[in-house]
């Protein structure tokens, strides 16, 4: 009884508290709605396209710089409502000061691309992805925010949201990977990082989720390239993150540099106005990807830049980032009663609206402190996050033979390759602000961790070119040590934004290397660094251990040591699935049966299969081994039978067998059977990461309801249909463990 008491108190003081929360932010929108339209009232037209103005600093373009011009001039006349790649406490105060000379006094917001990290680097977003530990995420874009907050910055131009299925496409590194659910879980967790306890925080900045949409899908993964797909591969897989970072509080959007379906996504009506801004029903603003609407001329689809910028206002872009095409032509447009003020104002209300949300018109300066930032970057604190962020990122993909862990009482280990002694290569394609004397290679993170093992090492090759004759060295320290870890990949350079390949094999010789050492006969480690899937079947099928451990920023080197001596047993699933060859692509776990299905990798003929590969990936999606072993047991569903309104539970027993403390992850995946429209063989619905003892079981809960089972009808109508599912839980997508069949009646 006194328990009921207490409990319906607690549900009582948490109901009015939430209402007086409400009712305060509802106030406090309130209060910024009329100091905005207050603001908007005394505003000329040239002062309002000003504020949908943004220009990159002349120091650290992140793209083709539009013209050189008078920047700070043009801040003292209005004519710009934001600059990016200005950073540091002391450079964005002078460059502030210069808006506070300006009219009206209006704040500039001075954005970034925090992509992983700022001083601190962090591993690649793909890599954190491969850790599905949604915490992690959140705390590596909650450091990258505090550091760059401390630094002057109110905006980041992250999270990409963009799922895709093709690693030739540079960009790959940026996102989370092939799918949505994960994607839309992790742009959540990021936004969430980024923008704290809310903006107004002085360690918040605000999130972008980007690009929208469909940025994934560049033909031929060819970066900028255009983009064609259907409606329904658009809402059910490209969109759901987008979503998810709505929902998450983001504060703003980034448009994107492809045609979707023949429509530049910039001057995109049916993107930003119809779905976003209409049926979802986002306040915040959309800024245009760098240039991307004066490049509406080049797509073909605006005459000039006074039409691109009509079409891109009109479609829903708010601001133009480095283009000028709407400093240039948005007041003669209005002159010339092609674009309507209401659409200027509202643009203008939008961006003016996060600037009062962060508290720039109480202090300018706020975020721009010497001491702050000080004490901030590079803080031991935010070194110790990377580190864990990193040690969860990496991927056990082999260990035959349990080489690994490695004792740390061996006598002689020999660290080869071009990547072994690398510390820039690790802080990987968007680190901005890094420091390379704080960047660990392999080699200083084992150095770091041993105590009386003989280190020798030797670069063996280059990482692209063809020479071989660093090999005979190579082998012969090989011969000499007891283990050999090689560490083989690709330059930080090669993957990330305009860093599309054909050929996404390990690059130049790296893997004729790894052959003359493993000839050797001695027990040898790969470890590869790379910003996307390679493709490395020899080295996947002859070497017994195999690490694949991304760029992992400023702490990589002691990460990897961590891993490799087992101080942590790695627990790292893969985001995406990794190609047999470039000729698979796109290859992903969630495909369609066909009328033809193969069903395995030998059954060809006249089966939707090729005749010189398998259809399956060499490495599946959510695949990653642990030093320990788990077993699945006992699964039992609640009910073989739910209507649409109930929900039906999942329980099994998953059980450490080995002899390490492990985590696993644990994931469900779901198949409609039969529908009105056909349905992938698989897809996830849920997992869970869970730590265990050697030894231990614990049961697990998976809860499936009627939101699981729903996808987009015929006519594009979201519901769950009657019929028969497939449940499936496993350890990786092609690797179920236990599974059953249940029904959804009517
Ligand atoms: C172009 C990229 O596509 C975008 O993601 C980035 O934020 C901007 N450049 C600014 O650097």
């Amino acid at each position: 009884m006194k328990k009921t008491i207490f409990y319906a108190a607690v549900i009582i003081a948490i109901t009015n508290c939430c209402t007086v929360f409400a009712q305060a932010s509802k106030k406090s929108a309130d209060a910024i709605d009329i100091k905005v339209n207050a603001l908007l009232a005394k505003m000329t037209l040239e002062e309002k396209v000003g504020q949908l103005n943004q220009y990159t600093s002349d120091k650290d373009a992140t793209g083709p710089v539009s013209k050189s011009s008078n920047k700070l001039e043009e801040i003292k006349q209005g004519r710009l409502g934001s600059m990016l790649n200005v950073r540091g406490a002391a450079d964005t105060r002078i460059v502030q000061e210069t808006a506070m000379q300006s009219r009206l006094k209006i704040p500039l917001l001075f954005g970034l691309d925090v992509i992983h990290g700022y001083r601190v680097t962090f591993p690649i977003p793909l890599a954190e992805a491969a850790s599905w530990d949604l915490e992690a995420m959140e705390l590596s874009a909650r450091v990258a925010a505090r550091e760059a907050s401390a630094s002057g910055i109110h905006w980041t131009f992250a999270p990409m949201v963009d799922i895709s299925r093709d690693p030739r496409w540079g960009r790959i590194m940026e996102g989370a990977g092939e799918d949505p659910y994960l994607g839309s879980l992790i742009a959540k967790a990021r936004i969430h990082g980024f923008q704290g306890k809310g903006l107004g925080n002085l360690d918040a900045v605000m999130a972008c989720a980007k690009h929208f949409a469909a940025y994934g899908a560049a033909l031929a993964g060819r970066d900028y390239n255009s983009v064609d797909m259907s409606d329904r591969l658009l809402w059910e897989v490209y969109l759901p993150p987008f979503k998810a970072a709505l929902d998450a509080g983001a504060a703003t959007f980034m448009n994107s540099f492809n045609d979707l379906n023949g429509i530049p996504a910039t001057g995109n009506s049916y993107l930003q106005r119809d779905i976003l801004k209409d049926k979802w029903n986002f306040k915040g603003f959309v800024v245009s990807d760098w240039g991307s609407i004066g490049e509406m001329v080049a797509h073909g689809y605006a005459k000039d830049s006074y039409e691109a910028a009509r079409l891109a206002l009109t479609a829903g872009s708010d601001m133009d980032m480095e283009s000028r095409s709407y400093i240039g032509n948005l007041t003669k447009l209005v002159k010339d009663k092609k674009v309507s003020i209401a659409l200027i104002d509202d643009a203008v209300k939008r961006i003016l609206r996060k600037k009062y949300e962060l508290g720039l018109f109480d202090d300018p300066y706020r975020f721009s402190d010497v001491e702050r930032e000080k004490k901030e970057l590079n803080s031991p604190e935010n070194r110790q996050a990377a580190r864990e962020v990193a040690k969860k990122s990496i991927v056990l993909l082999k260990n035959d033979n349990q080489v690994l862990p490695l004792s740390k009482n061996l006598k002689t280990i020999a660290v080869i390759g071009p990547l072994a002694k690398s510390n820039t290569d690790m802080k990987g394609f968007w680190s901005v602000d890094w420091d390379n004397d704080k960047l660990v290679s392999l080699y200083e993170g084992i150095e770091n961790k041993l105590g009386n093992t003989k280190l020798l090492y030797a670069k063996g090759c280059e990482i692209s070119d063809s020479t071989q004759t660093g090999f005979s060295e190579a082998v012969a320290i090989a011969k000499q040590a007891d283990v050999v870890i090689v560490a083989v990949g690709e330059a930080f350079n090669m993957s990330g934004e305009a860093k599309s390949r054909s050929n996404i094999h390990i690059p130049g010789v790296q893997e004729e290397l790894i052959k003359v050492l493993q000839a050797t006969g001695k027990p040898v480690v790969v470890l590869v660094m790379a910003g996307r899937p390679l493709i490395f079947n020899w080295t996947a099928d002859h070497v017994p251990s195999i690490l694949y451990t991304w760029w992992l920023g400023s702490e990589a080197g002691n990460a990897m040591a961590d891993v490799l001596f087992g101080d942590y047993n790695p627990a790292g699933k893969l985001p995406i699935s990794f190609p047999r060859s470039e000729g698979q692509i796109p290859v992903f776990y969630s495909s369609k049966s066909t009328g033809r299905p193969s069903m395995n990798d030998k059954d060809i003929v006249y089966k939707s299969a090729y005749l010189d590969l398998p259809n399956s990936p060499k490495f599946a999606f959510g695949h990653g081994l642990s030093y320990t072993s788990f077993k699945y047991s006992d699964l039992k569903l609640s009910k073989n039978k739910i209507s649409q309104k109930e929900a039906l539970t999942a329980t099994f027993t998953l059980t450490n067998t080995g002899k390490y403390a492990g985590e696993e992850v644990a994931q469900l995946y779901l198949q409609d059977m039969v529908a009105s429209v056909t349905r992938p063989v698989k897809e996830l619905k849920d997992f869970r990461k869970i730590m265990l003892a050697a030894g231990e079981s614990k049961t697990i809960t998976f809860i499936i309801d009627k939101e699981k089972l729903s996808f987009y009808d015929q006519k594009m109508k979201w519901g769950a249909e009657a019929g028969d599912f497939n449940l499936m839980i496993g350890t990786a997508s092609n690797n179920i463990l236990l599974s059953s069949k249940f029904e959804l009646i009517d």
